[in-house]
């Protein structure tokens, strides 16, 4: 097995027993490690946008009270901010306030890719992109860690639903996994080192990933140079031998001593290897002795936490659409302020990340603080679920404001109790109540804006065209209500940008037909054609690309220029201008498109991006320096990263479907390396290979006659139609017979390491 603990690890253990090592692989409790001597108990609670950490009845579910913490934008509105400085300064709050709670080990950042919108976590998930996510999840994991505090970096891997979440196998091939659902992961381990991995509960292939050891050590560790603890999800663990095997160091939580008893009984009858327990048992206490606390903690600053998480919201909500400047408000404006969720905001979703906020915004009283008491009027236009059996009037009431108002701003969405962990959406619809609001309010109002409030993407179809500005203001956390006065008011300059594609229809999504599987697998058959990738690339239209967002300023771009350096490496300039009246950040994207080459490639992939805040009038020059990973894809053959040779387009815009300017590179790619040779290559590969296949020509036309060459040359095109076989079976074929034993020296020749 791969050892991977240090001699400093393996000191502090090994005076331990084998039945103290064992206790450590385990938890003591729902949200702690065991302790034994000389390694303290580690305390460990979601996560990943605030600090839920109980005093009484425990649960992972999100049902009993927790102590008061900030609860900081979910992961849905922190990745829309395409911002990996505020995602680090959040992170930092995080880490503090999970010192002053006792805590050593905060569970997230979550960052499972979107691979639908129906996902009934994606409130807590960053974007459909690997590398958005996995940007942010190393700014997040910096952050929290800057503090001594440990990050849970989940769910680890191919968990992308929840529905039958503890069984489910993600059949997943493997150029998927390593070009999407993996990268994030990779970055977020080879960029910032963090504490703990925490494993997802579903399988993978058919091998949960609580035992898949290709996953847990050959990849994590052994590839990326993972150096810390593999930690379970909450129930993940089935065998916990066969865990233990697969490089699962921590048990959560614990099981009464059940699996510590398993696991000491293992060793003693030889069947489990005492250096499985000794390894996982020095990780255990070297993550003990990274994130330890002193006694003296003190409490954080809630005031400045709430003025931070007012920031980040406001950072992250995404205007999608402005007709006429209808936003920011105008001073002196009537403004009718209409939906429940403006006097009752939603603000997170429910489960194992639900904080017990230490304040919540109210967007209506914002509104009235920012434009004065008597310019805002409300109704609440529907009722809460359960309370309404007076929609209609409440409708009225509604429209009545309306009517008499210079602009109404309606405020709909989802419901907490709609999105949460443990299972997914049905649908991708507003409540009904919710879209006849909407639909009432715009057939009468001067001008209508409509202010949206979900954890993951809804359908704006129906209503779309008839309303005048959309802003998206997801779950926002407990300022988002001071965030969304912010922005209406024009007190923030909207940023945010989409970090996941709002479809037309479920039906235009790309794992529609195979979401969420059936009989205890889901198939993911759009392979890395996921989110913006399946669109551009088939050509299905969405309501809003991936990466849209406006701003009540101007940008553009010039002077884009690209140019290779090193091997299969570039570097891409473009100037970004503020060509506005008002200051502004902008996210610079970036794309990238593959020529044609062995594999199916996306028409674009993003492959870089940079947040900037400009002046009016000012301009700034940004570098992307892209390395050899920008324009590989995987290879399933031969397990590397490979690069088709030829010509990249290079793209920037203001989306994955708004390119306003592009280039291309020429690179050499792997042509220069082909792939070493085996018997069942095809005849194809043996031809065209670059030193094997002028050898191959040789040496048959040695000893050919005259005549008989000549018939050769004209059989050239002939040779097209058996470039599909195995060469070991045409190697065989009579009129061929190339002998085995050339053949083999042959495929010696391809090994040539100059070659590689
Ligand atoms: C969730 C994890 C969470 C854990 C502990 C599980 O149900 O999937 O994200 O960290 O519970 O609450």
């Amino acid at each position: 097995m791969n050892h991977q603990t240090t001699d400093a690890n393996e000191a502090s253990t090994e005076s331990l027993s084998l039945k103290e090592k064992a206790a450590l692989l385990s938890g003591r409790d729902f949200w702690s490690a065991a302790p034994v001597p000389g390694v303290p108990s580690i305390v460990m609670v979601d996560g990943p946008h605030g600090v839920r950490r109980q005093e009484g009845t425990a649960d992972n579910l999100g049902f009993h009270s927790s102590m008061p913490s900030t609860c900081f934008p979910p992961g849905t509105a922190l990745g829309s901010s395409w911002d990996p400085d505020l995602v680090e300064e959040v992170g930092r709050a995080l880490g503090r306030e999970a010192r002053a709670l006792s805590v050593n080990v905060l569970l997230g950042p979550a960052i499972n890719i979107k691979r639908s919108p129906l996902c009934g976590r994606n409130f807590e998930y960053l974007s459909e992109d690997p590398l958005v996510t996995g940007v942010l999840g190393a700014a997040y994991v910096r952050g929290v860690q800057s503090q001594g505090v440990g990050a849970s970096v989940k769910h680890f891997a191919a968990n992308n639903q929840e529905t039958d979440r503890m069984r489910v196998s993600s059949d997943v091939d493997e150029r998927t996994l390593r070009e999407i659902y993996f990268p994030a992961f990779e970055r977020v381990v080879r960029d910032s080192d963090p504490a703990t991995i925490m494993c997802s509960y579903n399988r993978i292939n058919g091998t949960y990933a609580s035992e898949n050891r290709w996953l847990l050590t050959d990849v994590l560790r052994t590839e990326w140079g993972f150096r810390g603890a593999v930690v379970s999800d909450w129930g993940a663990v089935s065998n916990r031998i066969a865990a233990l095997k697969a490089g699962l160091d921590l048990e959560m939580p614990g099981t009464d001593g059940a699996t510590v008893a398993e696991v000491i009984a293992a060793v003693e009858d030889g069947s489990l290897a005492s250096e499985y327990v000794d390894a996982s048992a020095a990780r255990i206490a070297a993550l003990q002795r990274r994130t330890a606390l002193g006694d003296d903690e003190t409490a954080f600053d809630a005031d400045e936490h709430h003025a931070l998480a007012r920031r980040a919201a406001a950072s992250s909500i995404v205007l999608l659409r402005n007709e006429n400047n209808t936003l920011p408000l105008q001073p002196g404006n009537a403004v009718a302020v209409l939906g429940e969720f403006a006097a009752k905001p939603r603000y997170q979703g429910g489960g194992s990340s639900h904080v017990n906020a230490t304040r919540v915004d109210v967007p209506l009283d914002e509104l009235r603080r920012a434009l004065g008491e008597d310019r805002v009027h409300y109704a609440p236009g529907y009722g809460s679920a359960g309370t309404v059996s007076n929609a209609a009037l409440l409708r009225t009431e509604a429209t009545d404001l309306a009517r008499g108002a210079d602009i109404s701003i309606v405020f709909v969405g989802l419901e907490e109790k709609e999105e949460s962990e443990g299972f997914d959406r049905a649908n991708l619809d507003l409540p009904a109540d919710h879209v006849a609001l909407i639909q009432a309010v715009a057939s009468v109002s001067a001008r209508t804006v409509v202010v949206l409030s979900n954890g993951g993407v809804v359908i704006l179809e129906p209503w779309h065209d008839r309303v005048d500005a959309i802003v998206e203001g997801w779950a926002l956390g407990q300022a988002g209500g001071g965030a969304i006065a912010d922005v209406l008011t024009g007190r923030t300059n909207p940023s945010g940008r989409l970090a996941e594609t709002i479809p037309c229809r479920l039906n235009d999504t790309a794992s529609f037909i195979n979401f969420p599987g059936e009989a205890g697998h889901v198939r993911y058959g759009e392979g890395v054609l996921v989110g913006y990738r399946f669109h551009e690339t088939v050509g299905v239209p969405a309501r809003y690309p991936f990466g849209h967002g406006l701003s009540y300023t101007t940008f553009s771009y010039s002077n884009l220029s690209a140019r290779s350096v090193g091997l299969d490496e570039a570097t891409v300039e473009v100037t970004v201008t503020n060509t506005g009246d008002r200051v502004g950040a902008d996210v610079v994207q970036m794309y990238v498109g593959a020529p044609a080459g062995p594999v199916r490639t996306p028409a674009r992939e993003l492959r870089a991006f940079r947040k900037v805040t400009l002046d009016p009038g000012e301009s700034r020059t940004v570098t992307f320096d892209l390395d050899r990973r920008a324009f590989a894809y995987y290879d399933i053959t031969d397990h590397r990263w490979a690069v088709t040779p030829g010509r990249y387009s290079i793209e920037v815009g203001r989306s994955s479907r708004a390119i306003t300017s592009r280039s291309t590179i020429t690179l050499d790619g792997d042509a220069g390396r082909p792939s070493p040779l085996s018997l069942t290559s095809t005849v194809e590969e043996w031809f065209t290979h670059p030193v094997v296949g002028p050898l191959l020509i040789e040496g048959i036309t040695a000893s050919l006659t005259e005549e008989q060459r000549q018939a050769a040359e004209g059989m050239q095109d002939g040779l097209k139609m058996a470039y599909s076989m195995p060469m070991n079976q045409f190697a065989k074929f009579p009129g061929v017979t190339i002998p085995l034993e050339s053949l083999h020296q042959l495929i010696e020749a391809s090994k040539e390491p100059s070659f590689q």
